[in-house]
């Protein structure tokens, strides 16, 4: 069996034969506020913390000290890590001047330099903005998803489904990815629930019902079943 790189979160692990596929390429896709960025969060956290693992996460649609902020409200302490040398974080900006190439370049390269075990790039459809026509979009994301492919390190690249819609990310990226974690926010009567779904996982036998995800202070990620129907 391929060796697994755990979340850390045991209903979560148990889902996918204990952890992700080492050195793959995992999709997180989903609707804003469905906790793309806290799951990412977490997996670099207990990385460190639980698995001794360095990680490097990259920011990209939003500031690093934003990210610090908002995770230390959940009581992850990045600022330690950092200091520690466990984690890097990065913030890019997506502005036009810089090309894809060049920033997938830097990517590649922070991640090399710091021996990561663990990447997170949040979130690509930030490029979106910087970038015209949807077929450059596509083209880009093309190459980001190849060259990451080579670095050897377990990647989740998120990408962002405009509330509302059911499809993935930008129609090009899933097709290359080694697994697919799908997060929606959706309004269930008249409140607001999250759910989350394997909808691929390259070299694992994964479950493939909706579990209901919650965010917790204390321990971030809990997922739950629904009543079988
Ligand atoms: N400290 C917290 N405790 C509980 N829920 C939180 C906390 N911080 C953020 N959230 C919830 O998480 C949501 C944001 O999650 P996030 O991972 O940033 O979403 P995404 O990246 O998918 O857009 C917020 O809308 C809020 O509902
Ligand atoms: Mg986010």
């Amino acid at each position: 069996m391929k060796d697994r790189v755990p979340f850390g979160i045991a209903e979560l692990d148990n889902l996918i034969q204990g952890g992700l596929p080492k050195g793959g390429l995992i999709v997180i896709a989903g609707s804003p506020g469905a906790g793309k960025t806290i799951l990412s969060a977490q997996f670099v956290y207990n990385g460190a913390m639980l698995y001794k693992e360095k990680g490097v996460y990259v920011c990209l649609s939003e500031s690093k000290e934003h990210f610090k902020s908002n995770m230390l409200g959940l009581g992850w302490d990045f600022n330690k890590l950092e200091e520690r040398g466990m984690v890097r974080i990065v913030e890019l900006p997506t502005v036009a001047k810089i090309r894809v190439e060049d920033m997938t370049d830097l990517i590649v390269e922070e991640a090399k330099k710091f021996k990561a075990q663990r990447l997170v790039v949040d979130s690509l459809s930030a490029l979106n903005l910087a970038l015209g026509s949807r077929a450059e979009v596509r083209a880009v994301i093309n190459l980001i998803a190849r060259m990451l492919k080579h670095v050897e390190c377990t990647t989740l690249m998120i990408t962002e489904s405009p509330w509302g819609t059911t499809g993935i990310g930008m129609g090009i990226e899933e097709f290359i990815a080694d697994g697919i974690i799908l997060m929606e926010s959706v309004v269930v009567g008249n409140r607001l629930e999250r759910r989350l779904m394997i909808l691929k996982m390259r070299a694992t036998s994964h479950d493939t019902r909706y579990y209901r995800l919650n965010i917790t202070k204390d321990s971030g990620i809990i997922l739950s079943t629904y009543p079988e129907m």
